[in-house]
């Protein structure tokens, strides 16, 4: 039985909010992809785009996935782009449920509003637009490699954390 979960999806669909609250509730360890690729590389990761441009981020990333993949008893919030490498998720799967949060393109612009100079992706003039390019690319990613998906756009965070929980056993129940 898998002992992790994985939180996948693009920016501002609540990874991290979701993923502190079900660490909490499960009694896991919570992992902050984004915190441990910024601890790694000593910079934020705007700088890292500014400075080396998004394919060392991407190498970065896939350096501290292969870290932290066999982490037992943790619940992971990935990078939304963490699926463009495949190997990120090859990885992940063994020790950890893929779990993917989904949203609205308008809640997404909403939602990164608030930090949007810390998502270099984001910082373009017509973000909504961009926003919806991102997720035509990458929707398939996602869908393809999810276990389960809780669209979160208008939910509240511990109302995604109850019903995460309930598919969990769902698929647990399913898989045994
Ligand atoms: C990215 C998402 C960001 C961060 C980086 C790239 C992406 O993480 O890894 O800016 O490619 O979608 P969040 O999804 O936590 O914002």
């Amino acid at each position: 039985m898998k002992s992790s979960i994985a939180l996948i999806g693009f920016m501002g669909t609540g990874k991290t909010v979701v993923g502190k609250l079900l660490a909490q509730k499960l009694d896991r360890d919570f992992i902050e992809m984004d915190a441990l690729i910024e601890k790694k590389a000593g910079r934020s990761i705007p700088e890292i785009f500014r400075q080396d441009g998004e394919i060392k981020f991407r190498e970065i990333e896939i350096e501290v996935t292969k870290e932290i993949a066999d982490r037992k008893n943790a619940v992971i919030a990935c990078g939304g782009g963490v699926v463009l490498n495949r190997i990120n998720i090859d990885r992940l799967r063994g020790e950890c449920v893929i779990v993917c949060l989904a949203a609205s393109p308008s809640v997404i612009l909403k939602r990164t509003s608030v930090d949007k100079d810390e998502r270099p992706l984001l910082a373009v003039s017509d973000r909504l637009d961009q926003i919806k390019e991102l997720l035509k690319h990458r929707r398939p990613f996602y869908e393809r490699v999810a276990d389960i998906t809780v669209n979160t756009s208008r939910l509240q965070p511990d109302t995604v954390v109850g019903l995460i929980i309930g598919r969990l056993r769902e698929y647990e129940d399913y898989r045994s």
